[in-house]
């Protein structure tokens, strides 16, 4: 059993963390947790009740008093304490992220990398939590804008990134003088516990970062019904998002949101096709196709098309599937088996309506929630495939004959969280950066994510930013002070 892998036990926590101690439902109340890759369940976590949630808001409010009042300094200090030990304990971590998620374990071991970054990014920009003076509006008048910590803030965290999504969110909270609760996905709860287990280590006090697990509809409720809770930062679907939203406004809660995408990844025929292969590569597959900024319909050129698809091919017949603990696997079990029929329904409504299919066996929903990578072209914007992301490693290719077709088709969609294009023409670099309607450009690039970076979307994708300095405005609020004249 893969839990024996943890050189340190302490890690794998089955209880919720709350003001600083560990805690089980008072009912005795829990929710199963499984390892996609054979369905087994391991272990489980509580299922908190409305008022267990309430006490943690309520210690998350004591938890703020005491945070706000450290110094900048002080913060950083424990906040790079916290990143070290992520580091420290980055095996643990990706065991229990491997155990729960699925996914390889090299790409665990990536995600802990990139979820530490976050707190280290926000460890350093705690000091330059900057305000601003401006020329009084009447002689001798002065007037100063200070940045202050919004207060006591909540986080819902889906379970494509178990730790990432948690620590971009929390890093900036924390480096700001807010407190957190966090609700992680119930389909992996154990690397957001074992995160709590780091901050306890660290130092952090009580009550500054807690988590909390159970029914997600119940939990989000409390966390958005609760006047103390100033703040919500949800990453997940477009559906849910909206659903919080309209429940942020009872208590006119400042809110982000990092939901669904269905980015367009266009390949023209001026592009390097070998950089273009690989960017593709790596947009689309990582995670198994499981990230919000996959690539999910590829707009290739007709000039370079064939070309692209072989290469395409080439590179994808490398993948190996397989339970994400064995060497060299990069493609790994999918979170459950609705993902897996997903797949299926997207690929059998592509063939259906006239798309044809290259490269990879076609998805049987067969083989447990595993899914060979799979690639069709002659894709077509009535294909479910261009409406709704797949979420899974299904390549669609649709072949274009202009830049204004294809930014029509690219743009042709609710969403605008990333988008991708490879051309070596600075004009229409210029030219089609512009006009994509996206958060994130990906220009040559397949891989865009990383904490120095605003990551934030637009239209039905989302609002507010993650990561780089303004990452922090999303848990500050601005003061005005007016300096009369005497
Ligand atoms: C996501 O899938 O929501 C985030 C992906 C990333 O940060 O790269």
């Amino acid at each position: 059993m893969s839990l024996s892998r943890l050189k340190t036990q302490r890690l794998f926590r089955q209880q919720c963390y709350v003001n600083g101690q560990w805690i089980d439902a008072g009912n005795g109340n829990t929710v199963d947790v499984d390892n996609p890759a054979d369905g087994k369940v391991f272990g489980t976590v509580p299922s908190l009740s409305e008022e267990e949630i309430l006490g943690a808001i309520d210690a998350a409010e004591q938890g703020f008093q005491v945070w706000r009042k450290k110094t900048a300094q002080e913060r950083a200090d424990l906040l790079m304490r916290w990143y070290d030990l992520m580091l420290e304990h980055k095996e643990d971590i990706a065991t229990l992220m491997t155990l729960e998620q699925g996914k390889p374990l090299v790409e665990s071991r990536g995600e802990v990398d990139y979820a530490a970054s976050f707190i280290r990014w926000f460890a350093e920009e705690a000091r330059r939590v900057y305000g601003e003076t401006i020329p009084g509006a009447k002689p001798g008048q002065h007037i100063v804008v200070t940045r202050q910590p919004i207060g006591v803030t909540a986080a819902i965290t889906p379970w494509n990134f178990p730790a990432a999504m948690i620590t971009r969110k929390a890093g900036a909270a924390l480096a700001a003088g807010c407190s957190m609760i966090v609700k992680p996905a119930n389909a992996t709860p154990y690397t957001a516990l074992a995160l709590a287990e780091l901050a306890d280590e660290a130092g952090i006090p009580a009550g500054v970062f807690n988590v909390v697990t159970g029914k997600s509809s119940m939990i989000g409720e409390t966390l958005t019904g609760s006047a103390i809770v100033r703040k919500m930062s949800f990453t997940g679907s477009t559906e849910v998002g909206s659903k919080l939203m309209a429940q942020c406004a009872e208590h006119i809660q400042k809110v982000s949101l990092e939901l669904g995408g269905n980015a367009p990844f266009i390949v023209f025929d001026d592009a390097d096709v070998e950089r273009a292969v690989e960017g593709a590569m790596i947009c689309k597959f990582r995670n198994t196709g499981q990230t919000c900024v996959c690539a999910n319909r590829f707009l290739v050129q007709s000039g370079i098309h064939d070309k692209f698809i072989s290469r395409l091919a080439e590179a994808m017949g490398k993948l190996k599937v397989g339970d994400g603990f064995e060497e060299g696997v990069t493609q790994s079990a999918l979170i459950n088996h609705a993902a897996v029929e997903k797949v299926k329904r997207h690929y059998d409504d592509a063939i259906d309506k006239g798309a044809r299919h290259v490269a990879g066996p076609a998805p049987d929903g067969k083989q447990g929630n595993y899914v060979t990578p799979v690639l069709v072209t002659d894709v077509t914007a009535d294909m479910e495939v261009c409406a709704d992301e797949t979420f899974g490693p299904l390549a669609a290719v649709i072949k274009f004959d202009t830049e204004e077709q294809a930014l029509k088709i690219a743009n042709d969609t609710p969403y605008g969280l990333a988008a991708y294009f490879y051309s070596r023409d600075i004009h229409r670099v210029w030219r089609v950066a512009d006009a994509l309607e996206a958060g994130i450009i990906g220009v040559n690039e397949g891989a865009v994510s990383n904490p120095t970076a605003p990551f934030g979307g637009v239209k039905a994708s989302g609002l507010g930013r993650e990561g780089s300095r303004h990452g922090l405005d999303e848990y500050t609020e601005l003061k005005y002070l007016c300096m009369g004249a005497e």
